[in-house]
């Protein structure tokens, strides 16, 4: 028994992937959409309140101001009602109508930007302009900044990665983790460093990105990739970067959901799509190398579920139109 919905942030499953990823390495996945909102940013909002709420920074009856691309939005919402803090959140048209449709059934006001930045085409730069604007509009009002706010590394350090070391008896091998804000991938290899772990941490980015030197391009799918360098990325060594397609990220996704019954988002499919890539890579070494090592636990972090992700990622028409052709998994 727990005594709010707080008490229910953590604590998600590991599990298996033993029909996608037959072996004999394991591959498991991290299923953070067992979250109460819903997906890995219920952690990261409620690091990003307590730390703030502990600072004196917000106060109860006070006003907070973010921008999102949907799922820090929902897990902020809910947070902010257990705060009795009053929640706006700045969405553009790539957020779905499901999570903005969750924010504004938890009482945030929910504002919609409908034209990226001139100057560089970005949307999330649109969205900080918005932001900068409410705080000088609304009195007294906060902004968490969820791209340069080190609380969320803590919320995945002393979440995410310890659970997952704690899981399994012992640090993974490999570790593959979907890329935004980076504060998920950059508490996870806090931890791993804590411990002395040498797991291979490998960031999932989106093609189209411009974290880790990627040129930017059209995203269609929200979730993962940036279109600004957040604050937060300078302070991780990320070591290995695999770049994945709008149509690789849709493969990846319906294996998952066709082949074990998990549905992922969007960045969960791409984390698919990278670990399968690369479990490719390590047959094609094994069978030139006897020593080639292939890891022998692998973590998958999805970070959401894929019911807010029908209208697109699952759906034939919008792909055929807004993706083209879905490579066949192997
Ligand atoms: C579905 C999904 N995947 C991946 C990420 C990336 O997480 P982070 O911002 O911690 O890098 C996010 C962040 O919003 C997300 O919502």
């Amino acid at each position: 028994m727990t005594t709010g919905i707080r008490g229910t942030v953590g604590g998600t499953p590991l599990v298996l992937l033993d029909r996608l990823f037959p072996g004999p390495a394991r591959v498991w996945a991290k299923l953070e959409g067992f979250n109460p909102s819903g997906s890995a940013k219920d952690r990261t909002a409620a690091a990003l309140l307590a730390s703030a709420l502990s600072a004196g920074t917000v106060r109860a009856g006070g006003c907070v101001v973010e921008s999102s691309s949907g799922n820090l939005g929902v897990a902020l919402a809910r947070d902010c009602v257990l705060h009795d803090i009053d929640f706006h959140c700045v969405v553009d048209p790539h957020a779905s109508r499901q999570t903005v449709a969750a924010m504004t059934a938890l009482g945030a006001t929910v504002h919609h930007v409908d034209s990226p930045d001139p100057a560089t085409g970005d949307w999330l730069a649109a969205r900080r302009v918005r932001v900068a604007g409410l705080l000088r509009e609304l009195p007294g009002a906060v902004n968490l900044d969820q791209y340069s706010n080190q609380a969320a590394f803590d919320a995945h350090s002393t979440g995410t990665m310890r659970e997952i070391v704690d899981q399994l008896g012992r640090a993974p091998d490999a570790l593959f983790v979907a890329v935004s804000t980076t504060g998920t991938i950059g508490g996870c290899i806090r931890h791993l460093h804590q411990i002395g772990a040498r797991t291979q941490v490998t960031a999932v980015d989106a093609e189209g990105s411009v974290l880790y030197g990627g040129r930017r391009g059209e995203r269609l799918l929200p979730g993962f990739g940036a279109g600004v360098v957040p604050d937060l990325a300078g302070l991780t060594d990320v070591g290995d970067v695999v770049r994945v397609s709008a149509a690789e990220t849709v493969a990846g996704a319906r294996a998952l959901a066709r082949r074990e019954g998990i549905l992922p988002g969007a960045s969960g499919g791409a984390v698919v799509a990278a670990a399968a890539g690369r479990a490719r890579e390590h047959a094609r070494e094994h069978d030139q190398s006897r020593d080639a090592e292939q890891p022998t636990d692998t973590v998958l972090v999805l970070h959401d579920f894929g019911t807010a992700y029908l209208d697109t990622l699952y759906d034939d028409d919008w792909v055929a139109d807004h993706i083209g052709e879905v490579p066949s998994w192997p």
